[in-house]
């Protein structure tokens, strides 16, 4: 109880400096568009299909029987080409799902833009989230669900979307592009499962997440101090889903974060929470869009993981404990990813004011990953994580090198 207290008000004092610098900007905009409105209601694929573009649902089996929905946009509105096309995968972020890609609507979500240029669009869903809460025997109500961090979702979930994928399209390789925690299950996939990288045309990297020393984000900070003690967080937080729907307003809608309903609600969005908020690059006609799409479900034990690498600074599995540790990994400690395994090109994508993926962990990542074949500053200093897929000009600002970069690599 004590506990609960102690972070509680950690948390709301530190987001409600976030709140306040809102209130700033003109984040308020209360004419919003029935049709955008409606955008808030409906999953990927219905949205997708909203918008005159072709959409399928596949169904794929983890080897550990988590049952994911991945979504496909085969090609684009205005353009039918037949034939090869070549294929790319999205992997969305945390709290996050296949949504994040297409909510700000064709000629700015980048799964329309992808599939406009050309591509056979591929978007995951990592197990947990509205889209992949099934498993074979598995109820997401039981706590046995939820025993998993995004180490299983690099370890189960991307080799079972890229192999049903490759097996569906026929092609050898594929374009493979993560947001955040999209590039950490790669990095895990990559290193633990080399064979994989084979199956990677390139990869793009949009705010890379390994090494996370130097995040700024106040939730990860003001969990930190606790991180240790894991009985006590799982407590917390809760041992299954993290912070499901009520617990958060709960602890956020007391005294800071009250003047505005719409200041609230991005004060209560566990997103906003973790990875901070910024007002230019974020259309506010669309963020009704972007609240009723996040969050979209995660584990517990994922936030812990990432809190435990914030205390440790390095890149490793899961810290069990001492005594569980020698009986998973046979050592006291949790083993380090080992990042030189990785062989598939990589071109990372990073930005100053990103609290998550900040440029002196990217530094580091650079360092221990052998194939670095590009690293690029988003040339606007204001540019936060959540920018990467919500901004205005992400299209201007980074999606066009991306299309430049992975139009070399594709085959012709
Ligand atoms: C259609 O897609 C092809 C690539 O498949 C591209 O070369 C062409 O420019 C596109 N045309 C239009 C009108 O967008
Ligand atoms: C914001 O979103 C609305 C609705 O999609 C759109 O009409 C408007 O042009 C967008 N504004 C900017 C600056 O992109
Ligand atoms: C890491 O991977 C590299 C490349 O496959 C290998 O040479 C090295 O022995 C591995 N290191 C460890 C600690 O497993």
């Amino acid at each position: 109880m004590q506990y609960n207290f102690q972070v509680y008000s950690t948390i709301v004092l530190l987001f409600s400096i976030q709140c306040n610098a809102a209130d700033d900007n003109n984040i308020i905009n209360r004419v919003t568009d029935a049709g955008i409105l409606e955008d808030a209601t409906l999953d990927t694929f219905s949205l997708i299909r909203k918008y005159g573009y072709p959409c399928e649902i596949h169904r794929v089996y983890t080897e550990d029987k988590y049952i994911l929905e991945m979504h496909r946009v085969p090609n684009g509105r205005d353009n039918v080409t037949h034939g090869p096309r070549p294929v790319v995968f999205l992997q969305h972020g945390l709290l996050s799902s296949s949504a994040e890609w297409v909510l700000m609507l064709p000629g700015k979500g980048f799964a329309y833009i992808l599939a406009e240029a050309g591509y056979d669009v591929w978007m995951g869903n990592a197990r947990g989230n509205t889209y992949s809460r099934h498993h074979v025997s598995l109820k997401p109500t039981s706590k046995s669900f939820w025993q998993f961090s995004w180490h299983e979702i690099g370890y189960y979930d991307l080799p079972a979307m890229i192999d049903y994928i490759i097996k569906e399209t026929g092609v050898p390789k594929i374009h493979y592009i993560g947001f955040s925690q999209g590039t950490t299950a790669f990095w895990v996939m990559t290193s633990m499962r080399p064979e994989y990288n084979d199956k990677i045309l390139a990869m793009q990297a949009l705010a890379p997440v390994a090494y996370v020393g130097n995040v700024r984000s106040p939730l990860i900070k003001a969990m930190a101090p606790f991180i240790n003690s894991l009985e006590r967080l799982l407590k917390i937080f809760g041992t299954n889903e993290f912070l499901p729907n009520g617990k958060v307003n709960e602890l956020a809608g007391q005294t800071y974060c009250v003047e505005e309903a719409i200041t609230q609600v991005i004060c209560t969005n566990l997103l906003f929470l973790l990875c901070g908020f910024n007002t230019e690059q974020l259309n506010s006609t669309m963020l009704p869009v972007v609240l009723g799409h996040t969050p979209a479900g995660a584990s517990t034990r994922q936030i812990i993981h990432f809190g435990q690498m914030y205390n440790s600074k390095k890149f490793v599995q899961f810290d069990h404990g001492w005594f569980r540790n020698k009986r998973i990994y046979g050592t006291h400690k949790p083993p380090a990813y080992n990042l030189s395994a990785i062989t598939t090109p990589i071109f990372l994508h990073y930005a100053d004011n990103d609290w998550l993926s900040t440029p002196s962990d990217v530094d580091q990542l650079l360092n221990k990953i052998n194939t670095i074949v590009g690293k690029y500053r988003v040339q606007l200093s204001k540019f936060n994580h959540l920018d990467f897929v919500f901004a205005i000009d992400a299209k201007e600002l980074i999606y066009n090198r991306l299309l430049n970069i992975m139009a070399q690599f594709n085959y012709n």
